[in-house]
């Protein structure tokens, strides 16, 4: 018996690579961390654009590149994204104004973390971390998020006894 691996092959499978090349490698979560928090250091790049919103947490997107993408992002005391994931992009966000705090979980024998991001401080993530950030501060925050690849989808989680619990899906006609 022989196999027909020529019926395994797509009709359309392309014998080169499209002509602007095979899609770029994502940056890592340090050079994401690197370019949100130099960002960060400089206000006079975006201070100007920052809106409140008593609605929800306001946003921005600054950058759209092809391997890469960074939001700005406003957040009232109490405003919060819930627990999520970034579609399996890669991520960082800097503190640049006031602090947030910052929910996940950790390992079996450490349970839910609690962080607090003050001001000048940055965290950075890969392509399966699931958290849940907050303003729970007495005053506004804003802060810089990049993601590579640029975000594709985003999951919401439930937190419940057995753990986190998938709940919904959003893509980008949502943001
Ligand atoms: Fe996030």
């Amino acid at each position: 018996m022989s196999l027909d691996l020529a019926a395994e092959t797509p009709p359309h499978a392309p014998d080169k690579p499209p002509a602007d090349g095979p899609a770029r490698a994502p940056l890592t979560p340090n050079t994401l961390r690197t370019v949100v928090r130099e960002l960060a250091e400089r206000p006079e790049q975006w201070i100007h654009l920052v809106r409140l919103s008593t609605e929800e947490r306001w946003y921005q997107r600054l950058v759209a590149d092809d391997d890469h993408e960074v939001w700005l992002i406003s957040w009232l005391p109490g405003q919060s994204t819930g627990f999520h994931d970034h579609g399996g992009s890669r991520g960082a966000f800097a503190v640049a104004l006031g602090e947030l705090e910052e929910l996940s979980l950790g390992g079996p024998e450490q349970g839910l973390l609690i962080r607090r991001i003050p001001a000048g401080t940055a965290r950075a993530f890969g392509p399966e971390y699931v958290h849940d950030v907050r303003n729970t501060a007495s005053g506004p925050a804003v802060t810089l998020h990049a993601y590579s690849p640029p975000l594709s989808s985003m999951a919401h989680y439930d937190l419940r006894a057995g753990g986190l619990v998938r709940t919904s899906e959003e893509g980008p006609e949502q943001w």
